[in-house]
């Protein structure tokens, strides 16, 4: 993959063509498949008759304040994506969750989810007004370090809160990341540009 990624975020179901669902569920379950902390772990490996419903599910939920998706695409394949979630509860709205962070294994360490941990936090920041965001990480994965170089701080865990399966229980690790301390240069950095 050698063209210029392009991110997009959608914020509503009828945004989301059928191609891209598709693609969605084919990156998820090779994600999946391949190891990465993005659920279906005691199913695994996971066909696209498990994943798909779930992909519907999700973007049947999209709305601009409280889901949305960040797509990330190069040369029109589907390079990475995660999902920002808001609360309507006003004493919880100031800050948001991020889930369902991955890269295609195709785009692995070519920079893409870089570009969507900074637009995250832009979007996060100047777009919904957010204070903070939150993430919860499998414990064991290293992941702690992947968020760690984008501002993210762990503020807990939930030791032994993960069964991956009969003999594998991790803590979940919970990281947040202060959108009003960082330094906007962090954030402003690696954005893309539209
Ligand atoms: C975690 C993941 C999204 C990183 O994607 P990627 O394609 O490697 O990311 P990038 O190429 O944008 O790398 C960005 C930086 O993160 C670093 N990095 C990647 N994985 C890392 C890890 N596990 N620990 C520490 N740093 C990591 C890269 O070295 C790179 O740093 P550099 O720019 O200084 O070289 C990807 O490995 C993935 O999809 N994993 C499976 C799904 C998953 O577990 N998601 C997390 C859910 S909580």
């Amino acid at each position: 993959m050698t063209a210029d990624p392009s991110l997009r975020w959608y914020c509503a179901p009828e945004q989301v063509p059928e191609a891209l669902r598709g693609k969605l569920a084919t990156c998820w379950r090779d994600v999946a498949d391949a190891g990465g902390a993005v659920g279906f772990a005691q199913r695994l490996p996971v066909g696209d008759d498990v994943v798909r419903p779930v992909v519907d599910e999700l973007v049947a939920g999209l709305d601009p304040r409280l889901r949305r998706l960040l797509v990330a695409t190069r040369a029109g394949d589907l390079a990475g994506w995660l999902v920002l979630t808001g609360n309507a509860d006003p004493v919880v709205a100031h800050w948001g969750r991020v889930t369902h962070v991955q890269t295609a294994l195709p785009a692995r360490g070519t920079g893409i989810a870089r570009l969507l941990m900074a637009e995250v936090a832009r979007a996060a920041r100047e777009d919904l007004g957010l204070a903070s965001l939150r993430l919860e990480v499998r414990g064991g994965m290293g992941l702690e370090g992947f968020y760690g170089q984008f501002g993210w701080t762990v503020a807990g865990c939930w030791p032994g809160a993960l069964q991956i399966s009969a003999d594998d229980r991790r803590d979940e690790v919970l990281m947040g990341l202060d959108l009003v301390l960082i330094p906007r240069a962090t954030v402003l950095t690696h954005a893309p540009r539209f």
